[in-house]
């Protein structure tokens, strides 16, 4: 069996060799989506491994996600920090898509923080907002989970009554509070992507009680969950969706674009990252 981390390749010859790399085993797996490069500046770095290095993963390739693992210390705490992600609509398959959270699971990280740049759906949202994530609706039609009969490391039909762990939660909302950051809590709403939703869509989410929308995030918290890690979830809104807020064909009332994304996320992401550097420095994630 070859290194990898596709069906019938030895995963865990993967993850062997990325442990034998670092004196001290991860305790907390940080996931930076668009927007929180600035976390990763202030990591002491032992080892940066770009995800092309890894047998089987592709170097990621979406403007704002660099697609690398840097195994360090934030605030004291030993973490793996994921610079971007892949997506499904990237066209990976589920292995690929679900191949850094397993590694972060079989290296026994003890949670994992998962971050996103998102559409605000809800009307009391607004761009820059923070909102915990404290349950998902998943509309990507697909999973990255494999078929129960080959989850040899996993829990084949994950429970899925509580994905967003309670007392992180809370904790996110403390530190929050300390800090005089407004934190908002709400449903994350998984489409496909990569084109951005359509006002009728949007009204299907806001109908079906989705706060805001993104285009990842749950393939992770899957991954996750069926291996038993504790998930926090963070969605920073750098737009209001599609139609949100806005009478039907007034001026601007339709574009969304990559770039006003990054850029409120990179505000966003500044607050964000004092919110989880002060939950790292408190033990919070690692306890
Ligand atoms: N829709 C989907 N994903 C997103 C959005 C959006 O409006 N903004 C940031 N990510």
């Amino acid at each position: 069996m070859k290194p990898g981390v596709g069906p019938g390749d030895d995963f865990e010859a993967v993850v062997g060799s990325l442990r034998a790399r670092v004196r001290t085993a991860p305790q907390v797996h940080l996931l930076l989506g668009s927007g929180l490069g600035g976390l990763e500046r202030v990591v002491e770095v032992e080892e940066d491994v770009p995800f092309g290095e890894v047998p089987g993963m592709p170097s990621a390739g979406v403007p704002g996600h660099a697609g690398h693992f840097i195994f360090g210390r934030c605030e004291g705490v030993p973490v793996l920090v994921q610079c971007g992600r892949l997506h499904f609509y990237e066209g990976h398959p589920p292995w690929v898509i679900s191949a850094p959270s397993r590694i972060a699971a079989a290296l026994g990280v003890k949670s994992s923080v998962i971050t996103a740049a998102v559409g605000g759906v809800d009307r009391h949202l607004r761009p820059g907002d923070l909102m915990v994530i404290d349950d998902h609706i998943n509309l990507l039609a697909r999973t990255p989970l494999p078929p129960p009969a080959q989850a040899a490391d996993a829990n084949p039909f994950p429970d899925m009554s509580a994905p967003y762990d309670a007392g992180l939660q809370k904790a996110a909302v403390e530190q929050a509070a300390r800090l005089g950051v407004r934190l908002v809590r709400g449903t994350y709403t998984a489409l496909l992507g990569p084109s951005f939703e359509t006002p009728a869509e949007i009204r299907m989410v806001e109908r079906m009680g989705g706060d805001v929308v993104g285009m990842s995030v749950v393939p992770e918290v899957l991954t996750l969950r069926a291996r038993g890690v504790r998930v926090l979830g963070f969605a920073m809104v750098t737009n209001m969706a599609c139609g949100v807020g806005m009478a039907p064909g007034a001026e601007g009332a339709d574009a969304i674009s990559h770039d006003e994304v990054l850029e409120v996320g990179n505000r966003a992401g500044a607050v964000l990252e004092r919110v989880i550097r002060g939950m790292l420095a408190g033990g919070a994630l690692s306890g």
